[in-house]
């Protein structure tokens, strides 16, 4: 589930791939690297790739881009629109369903991604997500995901203050409303569904979590 910020994503679509481009000053730190964020973790994924929350289907394409077969799911339909309507992705299912209640996937993945999405879920919804992806992906199987995160809440509280004193009102609401984690507790629920993690920052926001299946 964690459905309930879709409606900030249908109003948000029609200007989103501005944004992620840099245009909109507020999160320009936010999505800086974000490039390079996708295409390592299209090279980082398998073969058989099931994505979560594809919006615009940017991850889709670099994915596509490596040669990975995409199964895309998405919970907005204004968002699914837009990805369809890109001629690159003429050939890519998007389906509706979120992280955690999405179609029966029937056949074998190895790896799960997602980016900008796993902060829209609660803590438990967190943890139930990833008990079900371990039960989705074989040995050594992936989940990749590219998502905003902090070392500590004290970091979190300082950004929250920083994105305020900069007069970036909307950053500092969305931060303080959303559920963005700290990285000892992902790495926390990653290891007692039994994965090992590794984590990489991207920029002053978004972490790079690549989680194995042991
Ligand atoms: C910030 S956008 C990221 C889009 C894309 N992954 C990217 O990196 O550009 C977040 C996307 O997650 C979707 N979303 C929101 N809640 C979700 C959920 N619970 N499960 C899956 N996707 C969700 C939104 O509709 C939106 O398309």
């Amino acid at each position: 589930m964690g459905r309930e910020f879709i409606p900030i994503f249908s109003d948000w679509a029609a200007e989103y791939d501005e944004t992620v481009a840099g245009k909109d000053e507020e999160y320009r730190a936010v999505f800086l690297k974000y490039e390079q964020l996708l295409a390592e973790i299209a090279e980082k994924a398998g073969r058989s790739v099931v994505e979560f929350g594809s919006g615009t289907g940017n991850l889709t394409q670099a994915l596509l881009d490596q040669g990975k077969n995409v199964l895309a799911i998405e919970p907005s339909p204004e968002m699914r629109r837009i990805a369809k309507s890109k001629p690159s992705l003429s050939k890519v299912t998007f389906v509706d369903g979120d992280m955690e209640v999405f179609p029966e996937i029937t056949d074998a993945i190895d790896t799960i991604v997602s980016t900008y999405v796993f902060h829209h879920l609660t803590e438990d919804e967190k943890q139930r997500v990833i008990g079900k992806y371990a039960a989705m992906l074989p040995k050594g199987g992936k989940v990749l995901f590219g998502d905003t995160m902090f070392l500590s809440l004290a970091r979190k509280m300082e950004l929250i203050d920083e994105a305020r004193q900069a007069g970036h009102q909307r950053l500092a609401a969305d931060l303080e409303r959303e559920y963005y984690p700290v990285t000892a507790d992902i790495e926390r629920y990653f290891r007692q569904h039994g994965f090992t993690s590794r984590f990489k920052q991207i920029n002053e926001y978004v972490w790079l979590v690549e989680a194995q299946r042991e």
